[in-house]
């Protein structure tokens, strides 16, 4: 079953997944992979509305050409680009990511934020596969990697965490999904094809101030848990609205861990 992103959650979630990524592993593709005489060929894989290309476009030297893919044709209607079209040229590319074929792409550099936690493991085969049989570098960022924090424990965070961790493994329309082992499965994988790997962290911090965006994924998390085990929907639903007043008040604040992971082949572009 295919799972579908709301345009508005995409939105509300833009901010803190920029302040949240790792600016070590940008650092590290811009030195090691990226020149400025020749254009990068860039896939940015379940792009949605384009988050990845706004914050990597002007972070990465000129020229590039942008391939943005997304099954959701009304996310890929919102795209817009975030630098002049001299700098980065764009096309989007509505297909399942089931059937996707990298080959057909040349890309220098595949990419993807908070889409590898979604991803099987037959489908990471075939990623690797492919990025390795084409030399292609991979940044795949944002991949919740299982852990919840929260300054002030409730007695329920724990269960709770653990029955959204339970859903994460579900089949999310790419086979049974990897969740929070993800950026590890994909760490193993590409050192077995000989690619260096590094792995940074990339949390999210919420406090009161972030309450629009803690609301949702709360809200997100009690139905994630209540469709794992239904007979709790009543606790899900009182720990959701105890914990939204508790950031809201300032009594707790929230970190939800998250990874990036930069894969680069070991002999230059
Ligand atoms: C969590 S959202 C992340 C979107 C975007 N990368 C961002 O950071 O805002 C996951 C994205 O993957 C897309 N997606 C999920 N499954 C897909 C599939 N089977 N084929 C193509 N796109 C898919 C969704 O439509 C959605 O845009």
């Amino acid at each position: 079953m295919n799972e579908r992103f709301a345009a508005d959650w995409l939105t509300l979630r833009e901010p803190a997944d920029h302040a949240a990524r790792s600016l070590a592993l940008l650092e590290r593709l811009r030195k090691e992979w990226c020149s400025a005489d020749k254009p990068l060929r860039i896939v940015d894989l379940g792009s949605g509305t384009g988050s990845n290309l706004r914050y990597l476009a002007p972070r990465l030297p000129a020229p590039q050409q942008w391939t943005l893919v997304d099954h959701d044709p009304e996310l890929l209607g919102r795209v817009r680009a975030p630098v002049d079209a001299r700098t980065a040229r764009l096309q989007t590319e509505q297909a399942d990511l089931r059937d996707w074929d990298l080959p057909a792409t040349g890309a220098d550099l595949v990419t993807a934020s908070a889409l590898l936690d979604l991803v099987s493991a037959d489908w990471l085969d075939r990623l690797v596969r492919a990025c390795a049989r084409d030399h292609t570098a991979a940044l795949l960022v944002l991949s919740y990697d299982g852990s919840v924090s929260w300054t002030a424990p409730d007695p329920d965070d724990e269960f709770v965490r653990t029955a959204v961790n339970v859903h994460q493994e579900r089949d999310k329309g790419l086979g049974a999904a990897l969740g929070p082992q993800a950026t590890e499965e994909a760490a193993e994988r590409f050192r077995q094809v000989g690619y260096r790997v590094w792995i940074e962290p990339s949390s999210w911090y919420l406090d009161a101030a972030s309450l629009p965006l803690a609301r949702q994924l709360i809200a997100g998390w009690g139905n994630a848990a209540a469709e794992a085990f239904p007979e709790q929907t009543g606790t899900l639903r009182d720990w959701g609205a105890r914990r939204v007043e508790d950031l809201r008040s300032g009594r707790t604040e929230l970190q939800v861990s998250h990874r990036d992971l930069l894969a680069l082949p070991d002999a230059p572009r």
